[in-house]
């Protein structure tokens, strides 16, 4: 259990690790590169770990210097990676097995992939539907993971995405890399995070974008890269939500990604009233990045619809905690996705938040809270092992009168392990 005592402000200057979509990527193209490729800043956490140890399991290289900021990955060329003795282990890792699927389904060979109880509970058969259109041999368990995946030769599709998922489309992105022409082509009913797309055409794939269109032509092989990886908008959030509740606050995150299709909750937090600015607007690593200023402010209530979702899917728990205290009542729905993330995210984010206090009322596909302008009553918050859970458990605490209890804390290392020493560098209390 890790208490989170109430705080009268929150100031300072800091940086969040490296984002964990652009690591994850980073990583596996770089293990298909020709060559050595450099990244600098990858966000390290059980996921991205989880990642580095699946691409050394399968052939590529992959140094980790724990006093640099400098990771280095031999890759083994685009169809070089090999069949270990047994199952790959991609943890929690739902980035990780949906995009690696996709990768391994144009590798000669029999690939099994497993992951820990919350991936195995989370449903694989979006992965498995278009990449057995393309021409793989993939099998489910129930729908679920342990995978079975034989790779060969692939087909280009034409696969109009059911879900709004970037990692369903990063997928078949990646496989339309060993298509036996081109192009491949994703159709999104809303956009999703792009960097898949950004890092293709870093590492010389062409790859274009039509709308709602985005098509990928194969590859014959992938230039080494090197890159900076942008800090993790996902992990500035709950920084940024923190120093917009708690009145005298001020805080300036530095370096952070603001690619527009990762910065929903920065856009709903402006509309319900929040002060936020962004300076030193610069390009790194193909991502538009910048630094983030906030002033603690009063929010007002705002609603979100299925188009907004994907744009800060993995901040709904925190929109949440926002709508609490804003004035008004405060929506979402077209988020049923929710569902099928690292837990029930609409369970669990009511779970959390009701025994505080909070008026919250479920929907199949999202929520709706009654807001109140005041401290959160404080109370426990059980994570579920859901990193995302135990931060909102973190900044309902420092938001409270009596403070927050967190069970299974430690999850927060799945994308973000010095989470709480960041947020204690910058409270007061
Ligand atoms: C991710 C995409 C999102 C997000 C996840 C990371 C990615 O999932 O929730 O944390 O890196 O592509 P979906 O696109 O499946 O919603």
């Amino acid at each position: 259990m890790t208490f989170v005592a109430p705080v009268t402000s929150l100031r300072g200057d800091i940086r969040v690790p490296g984002d964990k979509s652009i690591s994850h990527r980073a990583l596996l193209l770089g293990a298909l590169a020709d060559g050595v490729s450099e990244i600098r800043g990858l966000g390290r956490s059980a996921d991205t770990m989880s990642t580095a140890d699946a691409v050394r399991a399968l052939g590529a290289t992959v140094e980790l210097d724990l006093d640099s900021d400098l990771i280095r990955v031999t890759g083994v060329g685009l169809r070089g990676l090999t069949p270990p003795a047994g199952p790959v282990d991609c943890g929690n890792a739902g980035t990780l097995m949906r995009l690696i699927s996709g990768i391994l389904a144009g590798q000669p060979g029999r690939f099994e992939l497993i992951g820990d109880e919350s991936l195995s509970s989370r449903p694989q058969e979006r992965i498995a539907l278009p990449l057995r259109e393309m021409g793989a041999q993939i099998e489910t368990t129930d729908g679920h993971a342990p995978l079975t995946i034989t790779g060969g030769p692939l087909q280009p599709i034409r696969y109009e995405l059911p879900v709004a998922s970037a990692q369903v489309k990063s997928a078949i992105l990646l496989a339309g890399l060993f298509a036996e022409e081109g192009p491949t082509i994703v159709v999104e009913p809303e956009a999703t995070r792009d960097h898949t797309e950004r890092m293709l055409r870093a590492a010389g794939v062409r790859v274009s974008k039509v709308g709602n269109e985005i098509s990928v032509w194969p590859a014959q092989s992938l230039k080494p890269f090197s890159i900076d990886v942008p800090g993790d908008f996902s992990s500035a959030a709950p920084f940024l939500l923190a120093a917009s509740l708690v009145p005298g606050s001020e805080l300036r995150l530095h370096g952070v990604d603001v690619n527009p299709t990762r910065i929903g909750f920065l856009n709903v937090l402006e509309r319900m009233g929040a002060r936020i600015s962004l300076y030193n607007r610069t390009v790194v690593g193909g991502e538009p990045v910048a630094d983030i200023e906030v002033v603690a402010s009063e929010l007002v209530a705002t609603q979100i619809d299925a188009s907004e979702v994907p744009l800060l899917v993995d901040e709904l728990p925190l929109f949440a905690m926002a709508a609490a205290v804003a004035r008004g009542t405060s929506s979402v729905r077209g988020a049923e996705e929710l569902r099928a993330k690292e837990t029930d995210r609409i369970d669990t984010v009511v779970q959390a938040l009701r025994p505080m206090g909070v008026r919250i009322t479920e929907f199949p596909d999202g929520f709706k809270v009654l807001g109140v302008p005041a401290r959160l009553r404080g109370g426990v918050v059980r994570s579920a092992g859901d990193h995302r859970i135990a931060m909102l458990g973190a900044i309902a605490g420092l938001y409270s009168k009596e403070g927050v209890r967190i069970e299974d804390a430690e999850a927060v290392g799945v994308s973000f392990p010095g989470f709480f020493s960041l947020l204690d560098s910058v409270v007061t209390r």
